[in-house]
């Protein structure tokens, strides 16, 4: 399953402070830069994660590199439709990768069991209330074997299996599931794209306790609602949360 147009585009650069600051510079100065260009650095000075935090990668040895898509007419209400594509794609090009289940954490982590092994991070240009430019950030941990953080309890592929990958030859494998998910997207299959990711979400479905601004609370996951809010049921009925209202307690 070669990918068709994503990483056809493709750049490789030795140190950055991080790709997707570099694709956004690009699309700033309004250079040129085809649907499915991809962005790949040896090394991220500043390579950022979720809510401002650092995303931290050793030099050469793992996937830290950018997708740019241009999902036009996507709404941003249905912008998570997005992100649950990528996810799939990840999930699916690790599972083979690994002969393991891999999980979803909402929104967008990528779980190897309980620990991190893949994290992105999607930054959305808009023009009116659609989605112009989509900056997909991707860092797999691949053949790091330490992490000086513990806080996303991070592994790697190499650290499963023992085995040294080939960065560049994974990476066009990991795009080519990637663009499958996508065009299902661009194709607007929104139903079959939830259905897949809830079958892959961690918790789903079964109690677990989650802190709250209001509290601990026990909940089970239900649905992704507009938005990709998450949608939970406890005690006190239905509520849906943003990524800043809800942390999950591992
Ligand atoms: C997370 O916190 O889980 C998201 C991590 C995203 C990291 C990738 S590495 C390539 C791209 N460039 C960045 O600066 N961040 C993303």
């Amino acid at each position: 399953m070669p990918a068709h147009f994503t990483g056809k585009n493709f750049i490789l650069l030795d140190r950055v402070s991080s790709t997707n600051i570099y694709v956004q510079e690009l699309l700033s100065k309004s250079t040129p830069l085809e649907e499915g260009s991809v962005i790949m650095a040896v090394e991220q000075s500043a390579g950022r994660g979720q809510m401002g935090n650092f995303w931290e990668a050793e030099a050469g040895k793992n996937l830290t590199f950018s997708i740019l898509y241009k999902p036009d007419p996507l709404p941003i209400e249905d912008q998570f439709y997005l992100s649950m594509a990528v996810s799939l794609g990840i999930c699916d090009f690790l599972e083979k990768q690994l002969s393991h289940d891999i999980s979803i954490k909402w929104p967008n982590d990528i779980y190897y069991n309980h620990q991190k092994i893949a994290g992105t991070l999607i930054e959305n240009s808009l023009q009116g209330d659609k989605i112009k430019n989509s900056v997909i950030g991707i860092g797999l941990n691949v053949n790091q074997l330490h992490f000086e953080s513990e806080a996303p309890n991070p592994i790697s592929m190499k650290q499963i299996s023992a085995k040294d990958y080939e960065l560049e030859e994974i990476l066009f494998n990991l795009l080519s599931f990637i663009e499958y998910y996508y065009l299902a997207l661009k194709s607007f299959k929104y139903d079959y794209l939830k259905e897949r990711y809830l079958s892959k979400l961690l918790f789903y479905g079964q109690y677990h306790p989650y802190k709250t601004t209001n509290g601990i609370i026990n909940a089970k996951i239900i649905d992704i609602g507009p938005y990709g809010k998450l949608c939970l049921e406890s005690d006190s009925g239905i509520n849906y949360y943003d990524i800043k209202e809800i942390e999950f307690i591992l």
